[in-house]
């Protein structure tokens, strides 16, 4: 019996087997022959308009392009044939007439699509005379620079902002000579993908503006690592130059972030290097006065035997790895043997690792491809995670049905909107809501709830449970599916979950403390000792009455300035590390650069700490860590996969009738590197400054 859904066809006289409907130019690529192109994009609609992708095909009374030709039996295809050169060459010869001679002084020189195909398919002589076009830059913000005589009108980057981005800022104006591609009325760019263009423009007309005249790519080092703006474990690849980070890319990962990445991981890496904690500091006569970490230990050993075990408290922030929280774990419990921790920036969930179900992404990120209906609660994915986001409105282009249960946002799709209480699920539950028959209907319907704005709420285990039950009562979960998923907001908040960096009994006789009630003690006075370990999103008048407070970290934030006693540790770029996405999946990341001067890996600093107040803790090397860690969390030791708890909840108080918050608004500042960043802050000032323009305009 034949295959009708294959096809047999010779490309270049070779023999390949290929889905029917295929383009020609991936079945090429897949059986090892590239073929010029420049507006062709897998992850974009084809237009072909370059017309760079000619090819031969037997029988056609003139060359194809490659990127619109789909697959057919028998078809003999030459893709450097005499009749496909000419033509590949011709259109090379036509875009060259006026493109600028910029080589030399061309940021893009060196990872250029044009001049690497110049180099094969064009000439050194021009048979022009005439003068050349020339197009004025536009202004797009801070973000991208441009040098539009260089584009090509590939309108990669127009597709790009339309359709996977949403925002459709981009586009062409004027015909044949006149074309211009931009903003239309020149303006910054809103998208908070906008740097992906970049990476799509096969030429230099869009270039990243920080990394202008910086760097020529021959010259960096490139190491593959994991963002941590937001809690989805995008791929990235760091550039270095002698010990400094000078430009970050995606890595294309289709499970988790295709080809994309948020413009926070892209352009933030100068907060890397602003405001840096470089050495230990302690405060003296209200001032921090830079020391050495002999010293520091020594006055946190004096500290510490002045305090009680009852009274010690340990609060861990944002952007921690796993072993960074293992170790502030075992720093904490094992050494200053308190039971007052937590990492959860908020919240009464305290979960085991059997309900690893109840806060992770389910099924991964990319069966959001798969389902047919998604519900989001409390969550605003465009400003959480954007790249997820795109992902979402890829769904919408399916003909996917999103409703929104929480604040109203714009999410660059259209979306059901429900309202903002979580009773409005309990008449789903009942059959009683419009709602409760879209769901029946669903063959693979999800649900998505933001972890801050929903586990974080007073109410959040109920919360949590009534969604379960939703779940179970519409198939969201079933055996063949699951559609629950958490989108947390922070890498680390997953490991905090796992680790149990949160309130359990164990060494005090006392009830452990949760991060409000650990606030609540500081602001009374009645901690002696407070180990704030990053930015951990409290108020920061209570903390710092706490009798003495450590403060462990990269930036000199506001946390910093108040602490008795501040150490420096690794930003994510200086560290070997293991990171844990929304997902649950592990992966790892590896370091680029050194830490700034004296800061330390996170790790060594509390095992230092550990030995100097006679308490060591068993781990000498990151190894011994990694062992250690993937003993107590076996499911550690597989890296890139997800792991499938079943666990459920079975009891659970009232469903308080509070709105959802959303806990990103300042998009470009939610965290320390960020808020450090110069080009951050002057993009979220271009933001604001746009969102009080919207406001005005309509109150007025
Ligand atoms: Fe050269 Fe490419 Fe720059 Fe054009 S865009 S000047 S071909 S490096
Ligand atoms: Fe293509 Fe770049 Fe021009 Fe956009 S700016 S149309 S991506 S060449
Ligand atoms: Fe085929 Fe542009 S890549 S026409």
């Amino acid at each position: 019996m034949t295959d009708d859904t294959k096809v047999t066809l010779k490309i270049n006289g070779k023999e390949v087997t290929a889905e029917r409907g295929t383009k020609l130019i991936e079945v090429a690529k897949e059986s090892g022959v590239e073929v010029p192109h420049f507006c062709y994009h897998k992850k974009l609609s084809i237009p072909a308009n370059c017309r760079m992708c000619m090819v031969e095909v037997k029988g056609a009374p003139k060359p194809l392009p490659s990127c619109y030709t789909e697959v057919a039996q028998d078809m003999e295809v030459f893709t450097n044939s005499e009749i496909a050169q000419k033509a590949q060459k011709g259109v090379m010869e036509l875009l060259l007439i006026n493109h600028p001679l910029d080589c030399p002084i061309c940021d893009q020189g060196g990872m250029c699509d044009l001049q690497d195909l110049a180099v094969g398919y064009g000439s050194d002589r021009s048979r022009y005379i005439e003068a050349k076009r020339a197009v004025p830059d536009k202004n797009l913000g801070p973000l991208i620079r441009t040098v539009m005589t260089r584009c090509i009108h590939c309108t990669r980057c127009i597709r790009f902002a339309t359709e996977v981005a949403g925002v459709p800022e981009m586009g062409a104006t004027g015909r044949g000579e006149e074309m211009q591609v931009g903003t239309y009325v020149e303006k910054a760019l809103e998208s908070e993908l906008s740097g992906n263009m970049i990476d799509l423009c096969p030429v230099g007309a869009l270039c990243s503006k920080p990394y202008s005249f910086t760097g020529r790519p021959w010259e960096m080092e490139e190491t593959p690592s994991i963002d941590v703006m937001d809690a989805l474990g995008s791929h990235i690849k760091v550039y270095h130059r002698d010990g400094k980070v000078m430009r970050i890319d995606p890595r294309p990962c289709d499970e988790i972030n295709e080809e994309w990445i948020s413009d926070t991981a892209r352009f933030s890496y100068d907060g890397l290097y602003n405001n840096r904690l470089t050495t230990p500091y302690i405060q003296e006569k209200g001032k921090l006065v830079s020391t050495g970490w002999d010293n520091a230990f020594e006055k946190i050993k004096t500290a510490v035997k002045k305090s009680k075990p009852e009274a010690i408290a340990g609060l861990s922030g944002k952007m921690l790895s796993a072993e960074d929280l293992f170790s502030f774990r075992a720093f904490m419990k094992d050494v200053l043997k308190t039971d007052h921790i937590d990492g959860r920036l908020g919240g009464q969930f305290l979960p085991t690792l059997e309900e690893r179900n109840l806060y992770t992404f389910g099924n991964g990120v990319e069966s959001i491809d798969e389902s047919d209906f998604i519900l989001l609660i409390g969550t605003d994915p465009k400003l959480e995670a954007p790249v997820l986001n795109a992902r979402l409105r890829k769904a919408t282009q399916r003909g996917v049905e999103v409703a929104l249960l929480g604040t109203e946002v714009n999410l660059t799709y259209p979306i059901t909107y429900l309202g903002n209480t979580p009773q409005i699920l309990l008449s789903v539950i009942a059959g009683e809501h419009a709602l409760s028959k879209k769901l029946q209907k669903a063959q693979k319907p999800m649900v998505i709830l933001g972890a801050e704005a929903c586990l974080g709420r007073v109410d959040g285990v109920s919360l949590l449970k009534t969604v379960q039950d939703l779940a179970e009562q519409y198939g969201i979960t079933t055996k063949q599916w699951n559609g629950f998923n958490v989108l947390h907001q922070n890498p680390g908040s997953v490991t905090a979950l796992d680790l149990g960096v949160f309130p359990q009994k164990e060494h005090l006789s006392q009830a452990p403390k949760d991060s409000a009630e650990i606030a609540k003690a500081a602001k009374k006075g009645a901690l002696d000792l407070l180990v704030l370990y990053g930015d951990v999103n409290l108020p920061v008048a209570d903390l710092r009455k706490a009798k003495t407070v450590i403060y462990i970290g990269t930036h000199s934030s506001v946390y910093a300035q108040m602490a008795d006693i501040v150490l420096p540790v690794a930003a994510y770029t200086e560290k070997n590390a293991l990171w844990v996405n929304t997902e649950g999946r592990i992966q790892e990341g590896k370091r680029a650069v050194m830490p700034p001067l004296q800061a330390k890996e996170d790790w060594k600093v509390f095992r230092a700490l550990s030995g100097v107040l006679g308490a060591e803790l068993p781990f000498n090397t990151q190894k011994q860590l990694r062992a250690q860690l993937e003993e107590v969390l076996p499911l550690y030791k597989e890296r890139g996969v997800l792991t499938h708890a079943k666990g459920r909840l079975d009891h659970a108080g009232q469903l308080s009738d509070e709105p959802f918050k959303l806990p990103v608004t300042q998009f470009y500042k939610t965290n320390e590197v960020l808020q450090a960043s110069s080009v951050m802050t002057q993009t979220q000032d271009l933001a604001n400054a746009r969102k009080e323009a919207q406001l005005q305009k309509k109150v007025g």
